[in-house]
Protein backbone atom coordinates (compact mmCIF):
# COMPACT_ATOMS: atom_id res chain seq x y z
CA UNK A 1 0.00 0.00 0.00
CA UNK A 2 1.29 3.37 -0.53
CA UNK A 3 2.20 5.97 2.10
CA UNK A 4 -0.54 8.46 0.86
CA UNK A 5 -3.19 4.93 1.70
CA UNK A 6 -1.79 3.99 4.99
CA UNK A 7 -2.15 7.16 6.49
CA UNK A 8 -5.24 7.66 5.02
CA UNK A 9 -6.53 4.65 6.17
CA UNK A 10 -4.93 5.13 9.99
CA UNK A 11 -6.61 8.27 10.24
CA UNK A 12 -10.04 7.94 8.74
CA UNK A 13 -10.31 4.73 10.96
CA UNK A 14 -9.70 7.72 13.74
CA UNK A 15 -12.06 10.01 12.27
CA UNK A 16 -15.06 7.23 12.15
CA UNK A 17 -13.95 6.62 15.66
CA UNK A 18 -14.49 9.98 16.79
CA UNK A 19 -17.69 9.68 15.79
CA UNK A 20 -17.37 12.03 12.56
CA UNK A 21 -19.62 11.95 9.76
CA UNK A 22 -18.40 9.08 7.55
CA UNK A 23 -18.30 10.99 4.12
CA UNK A 24 -15.21 13.08 5.50
CA UNK A 25 -12.14 11.80 4.59
CA UNK A 26 -8.59 13.09 5.90
CA UNK A 27 -7.48 14.07 2.91
CA UNK A 28 -3.97 13.02 2.70
CA UNK A 29 -1.32 14.98 0.18
CA UNK A 30 2.42 15.16 -0.80
CA UNK A 31 3.17 18.48 1.55
CA UNK A 32 4.18 21.49 -0.89
CA UNK A 33 7.47 22.82 1.23
CA UNK A 34 9.67 20.74 3.36
CA UNK A 35 8.61 22.72 6.42
CA UNK A 36 5.42 21.00 6.22
CA UNK A 37 6.61 18.11 6.33
CA UNK A 38 6.22 14.80 3.84
CA UNK A 39 2.61 14.09 3.96
CA UNK A 40 -0.10 16.85 5.25
CA UNK A 41 -3.80 16.13 5.94
CA UNK A 42 -5.95 18.57 4.70
CA UNK A 43 -9.52 17.16 5.30
CA UNK A 44 -9.90 18.16 8.90
CA UNK A 45 -11.22 21.77 8.17
CA UNK A 46 -14.13 20.35 6.35
CA UNK A 47 -14.86 17.47 9.01
CA UNK A 48 -14.70 20.00 11.86
CA UNK A 49 -17.19 22.45 9.62
CA UNK A 50 -19.71 19.05 9.28
CA UNK A 51 -19.51 18.38 12.52
CA UNK A 52 -19.99 21.76 14.05
CA UNK A 53 -16.54 22.17 15.82
CA UNK A 54 -13.33 23.64 16.03
CA UNK A 55 -10.95 22.89 13.18
CA UNK A 56 -7.72 23.65 15.16
CA UNK A 57 -9.30 21.82 18.12
CA UNK A 58 -10.85 18.78 16.16
CA UNK A 59 -7.25 17.99 14.23
CA UNK A 60 -5.65 18.19 17.79
CA UNK A 61 -8.36 15.57 19.22
CA UNK A 62 -7.54 13.40 15.92
CA UNK A 63 -3.75 13.13 16.73
CA UNK A 64 -4.70 12.35 20.15
CA UNK A 65 -6.65 9.50 19.11
CA UNK A 66 -4.59 8.39 16.39
CA UNK A 67 -1.25 5.79 16.78
CA UNK A 68 0.69 7.09 14.52
CA UNK A 69 3.99 6.50 16.46
CA UNK A 70 5.27 3.56 13.62
CA UNK A 71 5.11 5.98 10.78
CA UNK A 72 6.07 9.85 12.16
CA UNK A 73 8.86 11.41 13.94
CA UNK A 74 6.18 14.44 14.47
CA UNK A 75 2.97 14.87 13.30
CA UNK A 76 1.90 18.30 14.01
CA UNK A 77 -1.11 20.66 13.85
CA UNK A 78 -0.43 23.74 11.72
CA UNK A 79 -2.50 26.67 10.60
CA UNK A 80 -6.34 26.59 10.52
CA UNK A 81 -6.27 22.96 11.01
CA UNK A 82 -3.74 21.03 8.93
CA UNK A 83 -2.09 18.52 9.76
CA UNK A 84 1.88 18.31 9.37
CA UNK A 85 3.17 14.93 9.47
CA UNK A 86 7.47 14.41 9.56
CA UNK A 87 7.92 10.58 8.53
CA UNK A 88 9.86 8.28 10.46
CA UNK A 89 13.05 7.05 8.52
CA UNK A 90 12.67 2.88 9.65
CA UNK A 91 9.15 3.39 8.33
CA UNK A 92 10.30 4.72 5.05
CA UNK A 93 12.89 2.02 4.46
CA UNK A 94 10.88 -0.54 5.24
CA UNK A 95 8.19 0.49 2.82
CA UNK A 96 11.22 1.11 0.08
CA UNK A 97 11.85 -2.97 0.38
CA UNK A 98 7.86 -3.66 0.23
CA UNK A 99 7.67 -1.42 -2.77
CA UNK A 100 5.67 -3.17 -5.21
CA UNK A 101 3.69 -1.24 -8.08
CA UNK A 102 2.21 -2.92 -11.21
CA UNK A 103 -1.30 -2.58 -9.08
CA UNK A 104 -4.65 -1.67 -10.42
CA UNK A 105 -5.62 1.76 -9.06
CA UNK A 106 -8.34 0.37 -7.08
CA UNK A 107 -7.48 -2.94 -7.01
CA UNK A 108 -10.28 -3.55 -9.90
CA UNK A 109 -9.28 -4.05 -13.01
CA UNK A 110 -11.41 -1.98 -16.01
CA UNK A 111 -11.37 -2.41 -18.85
CA UNK A 112 -9.99 0.85 -20.85
CA UNK A 113 -10.70 1.35 -24.31
CA UNK A 114 -8.31 3.78 -26.12
CA UNK A 115 -8.93 5.85 -29.01
CA UNK A 116 -5.85 7.81 -30.33
CA UNK A 117 -3.75 8.17 -33.51
CA UNK A 118 -6.21 8.15 -35.77
CA UNK A 119 -4.53 9.33 -38.80
CA UNK A 120 -6.20 10.05 -42.42
CA UNK A 121 -5.21 7.42 -44.80
CA UNK A 122 -5.82 9.69 -47.79
CA UNK A 123 -2.37 11.33 -46.69
CA UNK A 124 1.05 11.14 -45.40
CA UNK A 125 0.70 11.24 -41.44
CA UNK A 126 1.90 14.65 -40.21
CA UNK A 127 2.35 16.18 -36.93
CA UNK A 128 -1.02 17.25 -36.41
CA UNK A 129 -1.60 13.39 -35.76
CA UNK A 130 1.77 13.40 -33.62
CA UNK A 131 0.41 14.73 -30.03
CA UNK A 132 -2.75 12.11 -30.15
CA UNK A 133 -0.60 9.07 -31.26
CA UNK A 134 2.49 10.35 -28.79
CA UNK A 135 -0.29 11.03 -25.61
CA UNK A 136 -2.52 7.89 -26.43
CA UNK A 137 0.07 5.67 -26.27
CA UNK A 138 1.05 7.04 -22.77
CA UNK A 139 -1.74 6.57 -21.36
CA UNK A 140 -2.29 3.18 -23.08
CA UNK A 141 0.94 2.04 -21.92
CA UNK A 142 0.07 3.51 -17.58
CA UNK A 143 -3.21 1.71 -17.63
CA UNK A 144 -1.69 -1.42 -18.90
CA UNK A 145 1.13 -1.38 -16.08
CA UNK A 146 -1.33 -0.68 -13.55
CA UNK A 147 -3.13 -4.24 -14.40
CA UNK A 148 -6.22 -3.01 -16.44
CA UNK A 149 -7.04 -4.58 -19.95
CA UNK A 150 -6.49 -2.10 -22.18
CA UNK A 151 -8.11 -2.22 -25.57
CA UNK A 152 -6.56 -0.28 -28.24
CA UNK A 153 -8.82 1.50 -31.12
CA UNK A 154 -6.89 3.13 -34.25
CA UNK A 155 -10.46 5.01 -35.93
CA UNK A 156 -8.36 5.65 -38.93
CA UNK A 157 -10.02 7.71 -41.31
CA UNK A 158 -10.28 5.28 -44.20
CA UNK A 159 -13.03 6.27 -46.11
CA UNK A 160 -15.00 8.87 -47.15
CA UNK A 161 -14.76 10.97 -51.17
CA UNK A 162 -11.61 11.88 -51.21
CA UNK A 163 -10.79 8.05 -52.11
CA UNK A 164 -13.15 8.13 -54.86
CA UNK A 165 -10.59 10.74 -56.18
CA UNK A 166 -7.35 8.83 -55.35
CA UNK A 167 -8.91 5.23 -56.96
CA UNK A 168 -9.25 7.22 -59.88
CA UNK A 169 -6.08 8.22 -60.26
CA UNK A 170 -4.59 4.88 -59.14
CA UNK A 171 -6.02 3.83 -62.16
CA UNK A 172 -4.94 6.51 -64.40
CA UNK A 173 -1.65 5.27 -63.77
CA UNK A 174 -2.50 1.46 -63.44
CA UNK A 175 -4.42 1.62 -67.22
CA UNK A 176 -1.48 3.33 -68.96
CA UNK A 177 0.90 0.79 -68.00
CA UNK A 178 2.88 2.26 -64.95
CA UNK A 179 3.71 -0.34 -62.28
CA UNK A 180 2.69 1.88 -58.92
CA UNK A 181 5.76 0.41 -57.37
CA UNK A 182 6.98 4.30 -56.87
CA UNK A 183 3.66 5.62 -57.64
CA UNK A 184 2.95 5.79 -53.77
CA UNK A 185 5.78 5.95 -51.94
CA UNK A 186 4.96 9.36 -51.33
CA UNK A 187 1.23 9.91 -50.62
CA UNK A 188 1.35 13.40 -50.23
CA UNK A 189 3.04 13.91 -53.98
CA UNK A 190 0.03 11.15 -54.84
CA UNK A 191 -2.54 13.13 -52.84
CA UNK A 192 -1.49 16.37 -54.37
CA UNK A 193 -1.59 15.03 -58.03
CA UNK A 194 -4.97 13.55 -57.73
CA UNK A 195 -6.35 16.62 -56.67
CA UNK A 196 -4.30 18.71 -59.56
CA UNK A 197 -5.96 16.53 -62.02
CA UNK A 198 -9.25 16.71 -60.44
CA UNK A 199 -9.96 20.55 -60.39
CA UNK A 200 -8.25 21.00 -63.61
CA UNK A 201 -10.16 17.45 -65.68
CA UNK A 202 -13.42 17.43 -65.50
CA UNK A 203 -13.77 14.30 -66.95
CA UNK A 204 -11.42 12.96 -64.52
CA UNK A 205 -13.73 14.29 -61.82
CA UNK A 206 -16.99 13.04 -62.95
CA UNK A 207 -14.95 9.81 -62.66
CA UNK A 208 -13.83 10.23 -59.45
CA UNK A 209 -17.59 12.04 -58.10
CA UNK A 210 -18.49 8.02 -60.01
CA UNK A 211 -16.35 6.09 -58.19
CA UNK A 212 -17.06 7.56 -55.13
CA UNK A 213 -20.80 6.37 -55.48
CA UNK A 214 -19.73 2.88 -56.63
CA UNK A 215 -17.31 2.38 -53.77
CA UNK A 216 -19.88 2.91 -51.15
CA UNK A 217 -22.33 0.71 -53.00
CA UNK A 218 -19.30 -1.96 -52.91
CA UNK A 219 -18.06 -2.64 -56.73
CA UNK A 220 -15.12 -4.98 -56.70
CA UNK A 221 -13.29 -3.02 -59.10
CA UNK A 222 -13.32 0.10 -57.19
CA UNK A 223 -12.90 -1.54 -53.98
CA UNK A 224 -9.89 -3.59 -55.18
CA UNK A 225 -8.03 -0.21 -56.27
CA UNK A 226 -9.20 1.32 -52.44
CA UNK A 227 -8.26 -1.70 -50.67
CA UNK A 228 -4.65 -1.47 -52.21
CA UNK A 229 -4.26 2.10 -51.65
CA UNK A 230 -5.24 1.60 -48.23
CA UNK A 231 -2.56 -1.13 -47.51
CA UNK A 232 -0.24 0.97 -48.58
CA UNK A 233 -1.01 3.55 -46.29
CA UNK A 234 -1.96 1.33 -43.49
CA UNK A 235 1.99 0.05 -43.86
CA UNK A 236 3.22 3.57 -44.02
CA UNK A 237 1.38 4.60 -40.67
CA UNK A 238 2.67 1.33 -39.23
CA UNK A 239 6.53 1.63 -40.27
CA UNK A 240 6.20 5.68 -38.19
CA UNK A 241 4.84 3.80 -35.21
CA UNK A 242 7.75 1.72 -34.87
CA UNK A 243 10.66 4.45 -35.50
CA UNK A 244 8.31 6.75 -32.82
CA UNK A 245 8.47 3.63 -30.88
CA UNK A 246 4.65 3.87 -30.64
CA UNK A 247 2.92 0.29 -29.63
CA UNK A 248 0.25 0.52 -32.53
CA UNK A 249 0.12 -2.78 -34.09
CA UNK A 250 -2.28 -3.80 -37.17
CA UNK A 251 -4.55 -5.74 -34.93
CA UNK A 252 -5.23 -2.28 -33.11
CA UNK A 253 -6.72 -0.37 -36.27
CA UNK A 254 -10.38 -0.05 -36.17
CA UNK A 255 -10.66 1.88 -39.62
CA UNK A 256 -13.74 3.62 -40.44
CA UNK A 257 -14.59 1.77 -43.33
CA UNK A 258 -14.98 -1.14 -40.57
CA UNK A 259 -18.49 0.18 -39.47
CA UNK A 260 -19.41 0.45 -42.85
CA UNK A 261 -22.49 -2.09 -43.00
CA UNK A 262 -23.95 -1.05 -39.62
CA UNK A 263 -25.06 2.08 -40.33
CA UNK A 264 -27.94 1.44 -42.07
CA UNK A 265 -29.55 -0.42 -39.59
CA UNK A 266 -28.58 1.96 -36.72
CA UNK A 267 -30.26 4.97 -38.31
CA UNK A 268 -33.13 3.30 -39.01
CA UNK A 269 -33.18 2.10 -35.29
CA UNK A 270 -32.71 5.46 -34.46
CA UNK A 271 -35.64 6.27 -36.07
CA UNK A 272 -37.73 3.91 -34.67
CA UNK A 273 -37.69 5.18 -31.56
CA UNK A 274 -38.12 8.70 -32.56
CA UNK A 275 -34.50 9.53 -31.19
CA UNK A 276 -33.17 10.53 -34.95
CA UNK A 277 -35.69 12.48 -36.98
CA UNK A 278 -36.89 14.07 -40.42
CA UNK A 279 -35.10 17.10 -41.11
CA UNK A 280 -35.17 18.85 -44.98
CA UNK A 281 -34.58 15.55 -45.92
CA UNK A 282 -31.87 14.75 -43.43
CA UNK A 283 -31.95 12.31 -40.39
CA UNK A 284 -30.77 15.01 -37.15
CA UNK A 285 -30.67 13.82 -33.83
CA UNK A 286 -31.77 17.46 -31.69
CA UNK A 287 -29.93 17.17 -28.19
CA UNK A 288 -31.15 19.36 -25.65
CA UNK A 289 -28.64 18.91 -22.79
CA UNK A 290 -26.38 20.83 -25.54
CA UNK A 291 -28.51 23.38 -26.43
CA UNK A 292 -27.25 26.98 -26.85
CA UNK A 293 -28.28 30.22 -25.28
CA UNK A 294 -31.32 30.95 -27.01
CA UNK A 295 -32.59 27.28 -25.91
CA UNK A 296 -32.02 25.93 -29.68
CA UNK A 297 -30.96 22.03 -29.43
CA UNK A 298 -27.91 21.12 -30.81
CA UNK A 299 -28.59 19.49 -33.84
CA UNK A 300 -26.54 16.32 -35.24
CA UNK A 301 -26.83 15.06 -38.29
CA UNK A 302 -26.61 10.98 -38.63
CA UNK A 303 -27.61 10.93 -42.32
CA UNK A 304 -27.24 13.56 -45.24
CA UNK A 305 -30.31 13.85 -47.29
CA UNK A 306 -28.71 12.23 -50.34
CA UNK A 307 -28.36 9.42 -47.75
CA UNK A 308 -24.54 9.65 -47.04
CA UNK A 309 -23.59 8.88 -43.69
CA UNK A 310 -21.10 10.91 -41.58
CA UNK A 311 -18.18 11.15 -39.72
CA UNK A 312 -20.46 11.13 -36.51
CA UNK A 313 -22.31 8.31 -37.94
CA UNK A 314 -19.53 6.30 -37.88
CA UNK A 315 -18.65 7.62 -34.60
CA UNK A 316 -21.73 6.45 -32.61
CA UNK A 317 -22.01 3.28 -34.37
CA UNK A 318 -17.81 2.82 -33.17
CA UNK A 319 -19.31 4.08 -29.77
CA UNK A 320 -21.60 1.30 -29.69
CA UNK A 321 -19.18 -1.65 -30.20
CA UNK A 322 -16.83 0.09 -27.66
CA UNK A 323 -19.55 -0.36 -25.10
CA UNK A 324 -21.69 -3.42 -26.02
CA UNK A 325 -19.23 -5.90 -27.78
CA UNK A 326 -15.78 -4.81 -26.04
CA UNK A 327 -17.75 -4.18 -22.92
CA UNK A 328 -15.73 -0.79 -21.58
CA UNK A 329 -15.97 0.38 -18.53
CA UNK A 330 -13.76 3.64 -19.43
CA UNK A 331 -13.61 5.06 -23.12
CA UNK A 332 -11.09 7.72 -23.51
CA UNK A 333 -10.30 9.42 -26.76
CA UNK A 334 -7.02 11.28 -27.45
CA UNK A 335 -8.20 14.22 -30.23
CA UNK A 336 -7.31 17.69 -30.76
CA UNK A 337 -9.77 20.08 -28.96
CA UNK A 338 -11.09 21.62 -32.00
CA UNK A 339 -13.46 18.77 -32.42
CA UNK A 340 -14.74 19.29 -28.76
CA UNK A 341 -18.39 19.60 -30.03
CA UNK A 342 -18.37 16.98 -31.93
CA UNK A 343 -17.13 14.41 -28.95
CA UNK A 344 -19.81 16.10 -26.54
CA UNK A 345 -22.67 15.49 -29.54
CA UNK A 346 -21.20 11.58 -30.18
CA UNK A 347 -21.04 10.89 -26.03
CA UNK A 348 -24.94 12.76 -25.40
CA UNK A 349 -26.25 10.98 -28.76
CA UNK A 350 -24.70 7.67 -27.69
CA UNK A 351 -26.51 8.12 -23.79
CA UNK A 352 -29.35 9.41 -25.16
CA UNK A 353 -29.90 6.46 -27.64
CA UNK A 354 -28.96 3.94 -24.90
CA UNK A 355 -25.86 2.81 -27.09
CA UNK A 356 -23.84 2.71 -24.37
CA UNK A 357 -25.11 2.38 -20.47
CA UNK A 358 -24.82 5.56 -18.01
CA UNK A 359 -21.80 3.51 -16.21
CA UNK A 360 -19.31 3.58 -18.82
CA UNK A 361 -17.21 6.85 -18.21
CA UNK A 362 -16.87 8.82 -21.68
CA UNK A 363 -14.03 10.63 -21.82
CA UNK A 364 -12.41 13.38 -24.22
CA UNK A 365 -8.99 14.00 -23.21
CA UNK A 366 -8.01 17.20 -25.83
CA UNK A 367 -4.82 18.69 -25.91
CA UNK A 368 -3.88 21.84 -27.87
CA UNK A 369 -2.08 22.28 -31.38
CA UNK A 370 1.83 22.31 -31.74
CA UNK A 371 2.86 25.55 -32.80
CA UNK A 372 6.31 26.70 -34.59
CA UNK A 373 8.58 29.58 -32.53
CA UNK A 374 6.38 32.50 -34.42
CA UNK A 375 2.88 31.46 -32.50
CA UNK A 376 2.15 30.13 -35.34
CA UNK A 377 0.70 26.22 -36.18
CA UNK A 378 3.62 24.42 -36.88
CA UNK A 379 4.29 23.98 -40.84
CA UNK A 380 7.21 23.54 -43.28
CA UNK A 381 9.10 26.83 -44.70
CA UNK A 382 6.95 26.76 -47.62
CA UNK A 383 3.97 26.59 -45.17
CA UNK A 384 2.94 22.87 -45.79
CA UNK A 385 1.98 20.24 -42.97
CA UNK A 386 5.12 18.47 -41.74
CA UNK A 387 5.48 15.09 -42.73
CA UNK A 388 6.28 12.75 -39.54
CA UNK A 389 8.57 10.77 -41.52
CA UNK A 390 10.97 14.12 -42.13
CA UNK A 391 10.54 15.12 -38.69
CA UNK A 392 11.76 11.99 -37.25
CA UNK A 393 14.86 12.16 -39.36
CA UNK A 394 15.81 15.59 -38.60
CA UNK A 395 15.37 14.44 -35.10
CA UNK A 396 17.54 11.81 -35.32
CA UNK A 397 19.81 13.82 -37.01
CA UNK A 398 20.02 16.56 -34.58
CA UNK A 399 20.45 14.20 -31.50
CA UNK A 400 23.45 12.35 -33.34
CA UNK A 401 25.24 15.41 -33.42
CA UNK A 402 24.95 16.51 -30.09
CA UNK A 403 25.99 13.05 -28.62
CA UNK A 404 29.17 13.27 -31.40
CA UNK A 405 30.40 16.78 -29.51
CA UNK A 406 29.06 14.97 -25.78
CA UNK A 407 30.91 11.66 -26.06
CA UNK A 408 33.59 12.11 -28.97
CA UNK A 409 34.42 8.21 -27.71
CA UNK A 410 31.53 6.63 -29.71
CA UNK A 411 31.47 5.51 -33.08
CA UNK A 412 29.37 5.43 -35.43
CA UNK A 413 27.46 2.52 -34.82
CA UNK A 414 26.86 3.32 -31.09
CA UNK A 415 26.23 7.08 -32.16
CA UNK A 416 23.44 6.15 -34.02
CA UNK A 417 21.53 3.84 -32.22
CA UNK A 418 22.17 6.00 -29.33
CA UNK A 419 20.64 9.03 -31.59
CA UNK A 420 17.22 7.11 -32.14
CA UNK A 421 16.74 6.80 -28.96
CA UNK A 422 17.22 9.93 -27.76
CA UNK A 423 16.28 12.23 -30.71
CA UNK A 424 12.31 9.96 -30.57
CA UNK A 425 12.62 10.44 -26.75
CA UNK A 426 13.29 14.36 -27.23
CA UNK A 427 9.97 14.95 -29.10
CA UNK A 428 7.89 12.69 -27.61
CA UNK A 429 9.43 14.13 -24.15
CA UNK A 430 8.34 17.89 -25.13
CA UNK A 431 4.93 16.83 -26.08
CA UNK A 432 4.45 14.60 -22.81
CA UNK A 433 5.91 17.12 -20.04
CA UNK A 434 3.69 19.94 -21.38
CA UNK A 435 0.23 20.31 -19.99
CA UNK A 436 -1.87 18.42 -22.19
CA UNK A 437 -4.99 21.30 -22.98
CA UNK A 438 -2.56 24.19 -23.80
CA UNK A 439 -0.58 24.53 -26.97
CA UNK A 440 2.95 23.93 -26.99
CA UNK A 441 5.59 25.53 -28.96
CA UNK A 442 8.03 23.21 -30.86
CA UNK A 443 11.72 24.08 -30.17
CA UNK A 444 14.63 21.98 -31.21
CA UNK A 445 17.19 22.77 -28.66
CA UNK A 446 14.98 23.30 -26.18
CA UNK A 447 13.84 19.64 -26.40
CA UNK A 448 17.59 18.41 -27.08
CA UNK A 449 19.13 20.27 -24.21
CA UNK A 450 20.92 17.97 -21.77
CA UNK A 451 19.68 20.65 -18.96
CA UNK A 452 16.23 21.04 -17.35
CA UNK A 453 13.34 19.26 -17.95
CA UNK A 454 14.13 16.93 -21.16
CA UNK A 455 14.17 13.46 -22.71
CA UNK A 456 18.20 13.21 -23.09
CA UNK A 457 18.61 14.86 -19.39
CA UNK A 458 16.87 11.45 -17.73
CA UNK A 459 18.19 9.42 -20.49
CA UNK A 460 21.20 11.16 -19.24
CA UNK A 461 20.72 10.77 -15.56
CA UNK A 462 19.78 6.78 -16.42
CA UNK A 463 23.47 6.40 -17.87
CA UNK A 464 25.05 8.01 -14.76
CA UNK A 465 23.40 5.57 -12.95
CA UNK A 466 24.51 2.51 -14.98
CA UNK A 467 28.23 3.86 -14.96
CA UNK A 468 28.30 4.14 -11.04
CA UNK A 469 27.74 0.43 -11.69
CA UNK A 470 29.65 -0.47 -14.29
CA UNK A 471 32.91 1.34 -11.61
CA UNK A 472 31.64 -0.82 -8.77
CA UNK A 473 31.71 -3.70 -10.67
CA UNK A 474 27.77 -5.21 -9.59
CA UNK A 475 24.84 -6.06 -11.18
CA UNK A 476 22.69 -3.00 -11.63
CA UNK A 477 19.27 -5.02 -12.36
CA UNK A 478 17.85 -6.17 -9.02
CA UNK A 479 20.49 -5.10 -6.68
CA UNK A 480 18.74 -4.93 -3.67
CA UNK A 481 20.11 -4.58 -0.07
CA UNK A 482 18.82 -3.56 2.88
CA UNK A 483 18.77 0.42 2.65
CA UNK A 484 19.59 2.36 5.93
CA UNK A 485 18.00 5.72 5.96
CA UNK A 486 20.34 8.68 7.29
CA UNK A 487 20.59 11.65 5.85
CA UNK A 488 17.64 14.27 4.48
CA UNK A 489 18.73 13.44 0.71
CA UNK A 490 18.76 9.95 1.33
CA UNK A 491 14.94 10.42 2.89
CA UNK A 492 13.70 12.71 -0.21
CA UNK A 493 14.80 10.19 -2.69
CA UNK A 494 13.00 7.10 -1.26
CA UNK A 495 10.15 9.47 -0.57
CA UNK A 496 10.53 10.33 -4.77
CA UNK A 497 11.02 6.37 -5.20
CA UNK A 498 7.74 5.38 -3.18
CA UNK A 499 5.96 8.28 -4.83
CA UNK A 500 5.95 6.55 -8.07
CA UNK A 501 2.93 4.18 -7.89
CA UNK A 502 0.48 7.61 -7.04
CA UNK A 503 1.95 9.64 -9.74
CA UNK A 504 0.86 6.77 -12.30
CA UNK A 505 -2.45 6.55 -10.31
CA UNK A 506 -3.15 10.20 -10.92
CA UNK A 507 -2.16 10.37 -14.73
CA UNK A 508 -4.28 7.10 -15.33
CA UNK A 509 -7.09 8.94 -14.10
CA UNK A 510 -6.95 12.04 -15.59
CA UNK A 511 -4.82 11.12 -18.40
CA UNK A 512 -1.80 13.95 -18.15
CA UNK A 513 1.20 12.82 -18.93
CA UNK A 514 3.23 15.82 -18.13
CA UNK A 515 2.47 14.73 -14.05
CA UNK A 516 4.74 11.84 -14.79
CA UNK A 517 7.22 14.00 -16.57
CA UNK A 518 7.56 16.38 -13.88
CA UNK A 519 7.97 13.37 -11.08
CA UNK A 520 10.88 11.80 -13.17
CA UNK A 521 12.32 15.40 -13.27
CA UNK A 522 11.85 15.71 -9.48
CA UNK A 523 13.11 11.98 -8.96
CA UNK A 524 16.23 12.84 -11.23
CA UNK A 525 16.99 16.13 -8.86
CA UNK A 526 16.42 14.45 -5.97
CA UNK A 527 19.10 11.37 -7.01
CA UNK A 528 21.86 14.26 -8.19
CA UNK A 529 21.29 15.98 -4.02
CA UNK A 530 22.16 12.90 -3.02
CA UNK A 531 25.06 11.76 -5.18
CA UNK A 532 26.51 15.01 -4.36
CA UNK A 533 26.11 14.47 -0.47
CA UNK A 534 26.64 10.83 -0.16
CA UNK A 535 29.60 8.93 -1.07
CA UNK A 536 28.87 5.45 -2.55
CA UNK A 537 32.22 3.84 -3.59
CA UNK A 538 34.84 5.68 -1.49
CA UNK A 539 36.74 3.37 0.45
CA UNK A 540 35.98 5.48 3.66
CA UNK A 541 32.22 4.20 3.31
CA UNK A 542 30.92 1.47 5.62
CA UNK A 543 29.60 -1.60 3.48
CA UNK A 544 26.41 -1.32 4.62
CA UNK A 545 25.94 2.19 3.74
CA UNK A 546 27.53 1.74 0.44
CA UNK A 547 24.70 -1.42 -0.34
CA UNK A 548 22.50 0.60 0.94
CA UNK A 549 23.25 3.82 -1.59
CA UNK A 550 23.69 1.38 -3.92
CA UNK A 551 20.17 -0.59 -3.70
CA UNK A 552 19.22 3.67 -3.79
CA UNK A 553 20.77 3.75 -7.11
CA UNK A 554 19.45 0.83 -8.50
CA UNK A 555 15.92 1.42 -7.30
CA UNK A 556 16.06 5.35 -9.08
CA UNK A 557 17.53 4.08 -12.16
CA UNK A 558 14.05 1.03 -12.45
CA UNK A 559 12.07 3.62 -11.94
CA UNK A 560 13.73 5.77 -14.20
CA UNK A 561 13.46 3.19 -16.92
CA UNK A 562 10.13 2.17 -15.93
CA UNK A 563 8.86 5.70 -16.20
CA UNK A 564 10.22 6.03 -19.25
CA UNK A 565 9.11 3.18 -20.83
CA UNK A 566 5.36 4.24 -19.83
CA UNK A 567 6.13 7.30 -21.36
CA UNK A 568 7.60 5.42 -24.88
CA UNK A 569 10.75 6.40 -24.37
CA UNK A 570 13.81 3.90 -24.48
CA UNK A 571 16.92 3.98 -22.08
CA UNK A 572 20.75 4.02 -23.47
CA UNK A 573 23.36 2.95 -21.43
CA UNK A 574 25.62 5.52 -22.21
CA UNK A 575 25.05 8.31 -24.43
N1 LIG B 1 -9.33 10.72 -38.29
C1 LIG B 1 -9.70 11.73 -37.35
C2 LIG B 1 -8.94 13.01 -37.65
O1 LIG B 1 -7.87 12.98 -38.20
C3 LIG B 1 -9.41 11.32 -35.92
C4 LIG B 1 -10.20 10.16 -35.43
C5 LIG B 1 -10.46 10.26 -33.97
N2 LIG B 1 -11.30 9.23 -33.45
C6 LIG B 1 -12.63 9.23 -33.51
N3 LIG B 1 -13.27 8.24 -32.97
N4 LIG B 1 -13.29 10.20 -34.09
O2 LIG B 1 -9.41 14.07 -37.31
Amino acid sequence: MSIKNIFEKRLSTTMIGLGLPPETSPLIRLSVRPEFGDYQANGVMRAAKLAGENPRQLAKKILAAADLSDLVDLAEVAGPGFINFHLNKVFIARQLAENDVKKPSNGVPKTVVIDYSGPNLAKEMHVGHLRSTIIGDCIARIHEYLGNKVIRQNHMGDWGTQFGMLIAELEYHTISGETDEFLLDDLEKFYQRAKTRFDSDSAFADQARKYVVRLQAGDQHCIRLWQHFIDVSVQHNLNIYQRLNVSLKKEDIKAESSYNHQLEELVSRLSRSGIAVNDQGAKVIFLDDLSDKNGRASAMIIRKSDGGYLYATTDLAALEHRAKVLKADRILYFIDARQALHMKQVFSAGKLAALVSDEVSLEHHSFGTMMAEDGKPFKTRTGGTVKLENLIDEAIERAADLIAIKNPKLNENEILKISKKVGIGAIKYADLSKHRSTDYVFNWDLMLSLNGNTGPYLQYAYTRICSIFKRAKVDMTNYSEEVIVNNDEEKNLCLKILQFNEVLEQVAQDSLPHLLCNYLYELAGAFMSFYEKCPILKSTVAVETCQSRLTLCSKTGETICTGLDLLGIEITEKM
